[in-house]
Formats: structure tokens, sequence, C-alpha cells
């Protein structure tokens, strides 16, 4: 059966490269910035009872201080896994990852993570959920609610210091996940999805929050999501991840300048970027497809039927 590959385009015609001087300037600061985090040629193997899985492979790759590196690509090409690799709960099975220099052997301090699941605990109220972090690395417990509350002042959630999780919204839970992995201020902020689950219009006002977040202190973010709007709108740079298993396609540099807004989503630099985050996300799943497509067994049955 012929099957024809889609054509990428060639560098000749790529128009999310052509950065105005704004943005070439805003790339050539980031860039003289230390390194925070260094991930050298990670791979992971999974072996279960089902079969061995390769989830990622030879993943290099380096963000700057206070950059935002979003991660995007099929589902399954192991972003889940690579940033539970950062974050230290998973462990690679080859390569290594450095964190400002110094390799990372198991979770800590210096990242907090937020996952798409609410992981809030149940039984405490908003403000002890976030001092519950801060108290078990030894802060005093007036210093640790007074931390606390300003926290979740930055975040407009004054009103419910005393709430329960189940109390809360989707959007509430989630600020408060991001003021509990702030609380410690940490050197990154590894999210996972972290507004997968909510609403189009309460996930428009968490970007837009944690934007804010992100100017307003010195944080490092690793940003996982599949909406290529959300990683465009939000990110520095932006990770594609082949399908299956993960391997790194191409890091772009947004050319969508700074500040961001809304209006961007239809601007000629935004949608360029879209167009190649689509196309390489598109290549990738229809190479991992046509791999797994059993094309000969399939003409077989159909010659057979046509018999
Ligand atoms: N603990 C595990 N044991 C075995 N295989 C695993 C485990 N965790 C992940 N995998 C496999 O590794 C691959 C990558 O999974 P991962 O969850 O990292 O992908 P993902 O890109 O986050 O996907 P999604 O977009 O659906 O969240 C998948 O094939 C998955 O089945
Ligand atoms: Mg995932």
């Amino acid at each position: 059966m012929d099957i024809k590959k889609p054509k990428l385009f060639t560098n000749a015609d790529l128009p999310h490269l052509r950065q105005s001087p704004q943005v070439r300037a805003y790339f050539d600061v980031l860039k003289s910035r230390d390194v925070i985090l260094e991930v050298k040629d990670v791979g992971k193997k999974f072996d279960s009872r089902q079969g061995n899985t390769e989830a990622l492979r030879n993943i290099s790759f380096q963000t700057h201080q206070r950059e935002f590196l979003c991660v995007v690509g099929p589902s399954g090409s192991g972003k889940s896994t690579l940033v539970r690799i950062v974050a230290g709960l998973e462990e690679e099975t080859s390569g290594e990852i450095l964190l400002e220099g110094k390799p990372v052997t198991g979770p800590g301090r210096d990242r907090g993570m937020v996952f798409q699941a609410y992981t809030l605990f149940p039984w405490l109220t908003v403000k002890k959920n976030v001092m519950f972090g801060l108290e078990i690395n030894g802060m005093g417990r007036r210093k640790a609610e007074a931390q606390a509350l300003r926290w979740l002042h930055l975040v407009g959630l004054d009103k419910f210091v005393d709430a329960y999780p189940h109390q809360l919204s989707g959007g509430m839970k989630q600020r408060v996940a991001i003021v509990r992995a702030l609380a410690n201020q940490p050197q990154m902020l590894l999210m996972d999805e972290p507004f997968g689950a909510l609403d189009a219009q309460t996930r428009a006002r968490m970007q837009a929050h944690l934007m804010e977040i992100w100017q307003a202190i010195d944080i490092t973010v690793l940003f996982i999501t599949h909406d290529l709007d959300e990683a465009i709108y939000l990110a520095d740079r932006i990770l594609v991840l082949s399908a299956h298993p993960g391997e790194v396609m191409e890091l772009i540099e947004v050319p969508v300048p700074r500040p961001r807004s809304p209006s961007q989503f239809i601007s000629e630099e935004f949608l360029a970027t879209k167009m190649r985050l689509e196309e390489l996300i598109y290549q990738s799943v229809y190479d991992e497809e046509i791999d797994e497509l059993p094309i000969g067994e399939l003409g077989a049955t159909l010659s057979r039927d046509d018999s």
C-alpha cells in the first residue's frame, strides 16, 4: 500500500523563525542567564509484566534562570515521565539531570510540583494545606502562617483561607496547589497539565494568573501541556517531543513578544508557531501510526475478501 508522507516545510519557509529585534533581544538576555536545569541525554525504559516500554530517548535540553519552558507532545510521548524524573519522583535509565550543576537524585525543596489531579489534603483548610510543607521543612507555626497568608493573598484567596478543599472550585484548588508549591521558594516550578481539568474560561484566567506570578517572582518553570495555544501563550521556548518513544523534535523560541495578551492568539507570530507545532506533532503521530499499522496483514485480508 502506498501512503504518501506529508511534507514538512523546507527550511526556507519557516515563518515562526522570523523574530522581531525586540524578541531577539529578549532571547539574547534569556540565554545569557545561568542554566538552572540541564537534562543530559536522558532515557527512560519501563519494565513491567506487560512488556518493556521505552518512554524517553536521548532527551537533552537546558533551561535558563527565569525561563518559562513548555513541553508539548502527543499522548504517550513521555511528558509526564520527563517532569517526574526532573522532580525526582522517577529515576532515569540513562543520562543525567543537573539542577544548578548538581545531579538530581530525588525530590527536593528546590523543586515545587503541581499535578493535573487535585492533590490538596482534604482534611486540612486552605491555609493549613499551604502551611504543611513549610512546617515540614522546619518553619515555625507563626511564620508559616504569615507566609501562607501572604501567598494566598497574592492569588486572591484571602476569603478562602479557612475553607476546606471540597468547598473550592477547580480553579481555586489549583491556585492553592500553585501557592503550596511556591511557598517553599523553590528554584523551579514543575507543572504537569495543571489546568487540564478546568473549563476554558477558568483555564484562561489561571494562565493569566500564572504569568503574573511568574513575572513577580524569580522562578524557572517547566510546564507540560498538550494544549498548543496554552504553550505558545505561556512559554519562552517550547520543547516538542515525538510520539513514543519521546525524543526531542525541536526546541522552538516563541516569537510572540511579551507582555502576552489573548489578542495575540490571532497574530502572525502566534499562528506561525502554532502551524509549526501542529505540523511536528502531526508528523510524529503519523510516523508512529504508519510504523504500527499491520499493513501487510491488512493487504492480505483485503485481497482475500476481494476474491
Ligand atoms: N510506571 C509506568 N510503568 C510502565 N509504563 C509506564 C509508566 N509510566 C509511564 N509509562 C509509559 O511510558 C509512556 C509515556 O507515558 P507518559 O505518561 O509519560 O506520557 P505523556 O506524554 O505524559 O502522555 P499524556 O499526554 O497522555 O499524559 C507510555 O507508553 C506509558 O504507558
Ligand atoms: Mg501525562
